[in-house]
C-alpha cells in the first residue's frame, strides 16, 4: 500500500464568518495566542510524517506565503540583538517546505481540492482544513493514517456531533466495522436534522484516494451553490471503500467566534509562561464577574 507522504491544506475561503477581521488579511493567519491557525495546522501534518504540503490560496492570502518565506531582514536584526530563541523559532518556520497554488475563483471546497490533482498525481493524500484545530496525545492525522494503513482506503476523521449541529457539517450514514471505524455508505453535506443520516460529522481531516479527483471534475454545485468535497466522496463511496475513524481529541471550530475563543483560552492555559499569569486573571477578575451574570 502507498504510504501518505502528501497533504493538501485548502486556504482559499473567504472567512466571511470573521469580518472584519478578515476582510484584507487570510482567516488561516489569525493567531490562537500568538501562532497563526494555519502553522498549527502544517505543524499537525509534520508530525503525521506528511513530506509535502501544498496550500491552496487565493486572492487577499499572499501572507500566507511571507509566513512560509524566509524573513531575512527580522532574521539580520534577531541576530544582532543575541534574540536566539526567536531567531531558532523563525528559522524553523521558513524550513517547512511549503508549495502554493491560487484558486482563482471560490467555487467550494471540492473545487479547492480539485486544484491539487496535478500536484498529488496518482497517490493517496491527506487533507486538513483549516478551520479544524484538534489538540490531541497523537496528531488526529497520524490516527487517521494508521487507519489507512489498517483498512486500506479512503478515510475521513469523524466525531460525534449533538444533532442540532448536525447542519453545520458532511454527515457520514455509517455501517458498523469495528470499534471507531464505519464503513461511509453515503454523506450528506449539512443535513437538517431531520435528514441527517447519523450524527457522524467529518470534522475537516481526511485520506483520500486519487479517484476523488475524476469524481469532483463531474461534481456539480451543491449546498450553497458550490463544488462540495461531501457529494464527490459520497460518489466514491459507491465505486470503493470509504471509512469514517473517530479520531481521539480535543477538536475546535476556530472558524466560528465561539470555537475560536475556546482555542484562545485553552491553548494559552497550555503554555507554561502563561498559565499562571493567566489562571489568576480568570479566576480573580473573570470568576466573580460570572457569579453576578
Ligand atoms: C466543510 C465541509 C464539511 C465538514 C466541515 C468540517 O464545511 O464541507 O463537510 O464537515 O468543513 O469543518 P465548512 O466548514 O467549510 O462549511
Amino acid at each position: 500500500m502507498k504510504k501518505i507522504k502528501k497533504a493538501v491544506i485548502p486556504a482559499a475561503g473567504l472567512g466571511t464568518r470573521f469580518l472584519p477581521a478578515t476582510k484584507a488579511q487570510p482567516k488561516e493567519m489569525l493567531p490562537i495566542v500568538d501562532t497563526p491557525a494555519i502553522q498549527y495546522i502544517v505543524e499537525e501534518a509534520i508530525a503525521s510524517g506528511i513530506e509535502e504540503i501544498l496550500i491552496i490560496t487565493g486572492r487577499n492570502k499572499r501572507s500566507i506565503e511571507d509566513h512560509f518565506d524566509r524573513s531575512l531582514e527580522l532574521e539580520l536584526q534577531l541576530k544582532a540583538q543575541g534574540k536566539y530563541d526567536q531567531l531558532k523559532m523563525i528559522e524553523e518556520i521558513s524550513d517547512i517546505q511549503v508549495h502554493f497554488v491560487r484558486q482563482k475563483e471560490a467555487k467550494g471546497l471540492g473545487h479547492a481540492v480539485l486544484c491539487a490533482k496535478q500536484f498529488i498525481g496518482e497517490e493517496p493524500f491527506a487533507v486538513l482544513l483549516g478551520d479544524d484545530l484538534v489538540d490531541a496525545k497523537v496528531p488526529a492525522l497520524a490516527q487517521l493514517i494508521q487507519a489507512y494503513d489498517d483498512m486500506g482506503g479512503s478515510i475521513l476523521g469523524v466525531q460525534k456531533v449533538a444533532s442540532k449541529d448536525v447542519s453545520r457539517y458532511g454527515i457520514v450514514r455509517p455501517k458498523s466495522v469495528k470499534p471507531r471505524v464505519w464503513q461511509a455508505l453515503d454523506l450528506v453535506e449539512k443535513p437538517s436534522p431531520e435528514d441527517a443520516p447519523s450524527e457522524l460529522a467529518v470534522l475537516g481531516r481526511y485520506v483520500l484516494t486519487p479517484a476523488i479527483f475524476d469524481l469532483l471534475e463531474k461534481t456539480q454545485p451543491g449546498a450553497g451553490g458550490e463544488i462540495q468535497l461531501t457529494d464527490a466522496i459520497s460518489r466514491l463511496s459507491t465505486k470503493e471503500a470509504v471509512f469514517a475513524y473517530a479520531f481521539e481529541g480535543r477538536r475546535y471550530d476556530i472558524g466560528d467566534k465561539e470555537g475560536f475563543l475556546e482555542a484562545t483560552v485553552e491553548y494559552a492555559l497550555k503554555r507554561p509562561e502563561l498559565r499562571d499569569p493567566f489562571l489568576s486573571y480568570l479566576t480573580n477578575t473573570i470568576g466573580p464577574m460570572l457569579g453576578k451574570r
